[in-house]
């Protein structure tokens, strides 16, 4: 029963957002639109290059998020500048339902670095008061679509990097007024940032 409920208000949830917003994506109107992306994430939303993160199966309301945020000058992507410029809200919906709708391909965790980085996704610094990354990005790594944390199983270790060190520097600070990331990054060091990054590489 408790499981009925938890999954319809989820539902609900989303569907209200979706009215919310006015637009609705269409993934096979995305895919056309999304050719120009495909030059650093790939045709499928799978990047080949590290630092250009995987798109495919990533959640529809992370990304819808993370474009329009990138958009409206909220996080700095240079490598982006100007591309969203014209992109209307119906264009920015269809591109996220395409990629939202192709699978995510799955990396090579470094085997070094694993079980470090596996104790702190799974248990956190409790004593430093740092959660475990599971909470919100599930032990799977698959997220949590529907409240918009982000899927990271599989995602290019050299990106997980590049994004733990600029919440922990402040250089992103688009994770809400919470600040949850950058708190949560304020805890690891650069040798738990290697760690975390490479287990997530390998993680499904
Ligand atoms: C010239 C290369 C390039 C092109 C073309 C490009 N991107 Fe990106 N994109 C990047 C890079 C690099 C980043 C990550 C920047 C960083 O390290 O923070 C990024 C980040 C993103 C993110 C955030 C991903 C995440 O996991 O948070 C989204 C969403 C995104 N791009 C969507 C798009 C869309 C949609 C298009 C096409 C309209 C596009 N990009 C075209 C290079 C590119
Ligand atoms: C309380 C919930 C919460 C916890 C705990 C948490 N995260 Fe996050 N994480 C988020 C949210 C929400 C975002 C998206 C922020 C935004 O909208 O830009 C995020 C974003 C990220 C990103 C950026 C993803 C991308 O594609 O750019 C990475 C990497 C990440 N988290 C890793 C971790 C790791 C590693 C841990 C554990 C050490 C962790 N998170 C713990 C909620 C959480």
């Amino acid at each position: 029963m408790k499981k009925i409920l938890a999954s319809l208000l989820l539902t609900l949830g989303v569907s209200g957002m979706a009215h919310a917003a006015g637009v609705v994506g269409d993934a096979a109107a995305g895919q056309a639109k999304a050719a120009v992306c495909g030059a650093c994430h790939g045709p499928d939303g799978n990047s080949a290059a590290p630092n250009f993160p995987k798109l495919a199966g990533q959640g529809n309301r992370y990304l819808l998020k993370q474009m329009h945020d990138i958009k409206d000058g909220k996080r700095t992507v240079l490598e982006m500048t100007g591309l969203l410029t014209n992109l209307q809200d119906q264009d920015l919906a269809d591109i996220a339902a395409y990629f939202t709708s192709q699978n995510g391909s799955i990396g090579a965790a470094d085997p070094k670095l694993v079980a470090a980085g596996e104790a702190l996704f799974r248990g956190g610094k409790l004593d430093q008061g740092m959660p475990a990354c599971t909470g919100c990005h599930s032990p799977n790594g698959v997220g949590n679509p529907a409240a918009g944390f982000p899927h990271l199983g599989g995602q290019h270790a050299a990106y997980v990097t590049k994004q733990l060190t600029a919440f922990r520097e402040g250089d992103r600070t688009n994770d809400g007024d919470t600040m949850v990331m950058r708190s949560v990054a304020s805890k690891l060091s650069n040798k738990d940032i290697a760690a975390l990054s490479a287990y997530i590489e390998g993680l499904h």
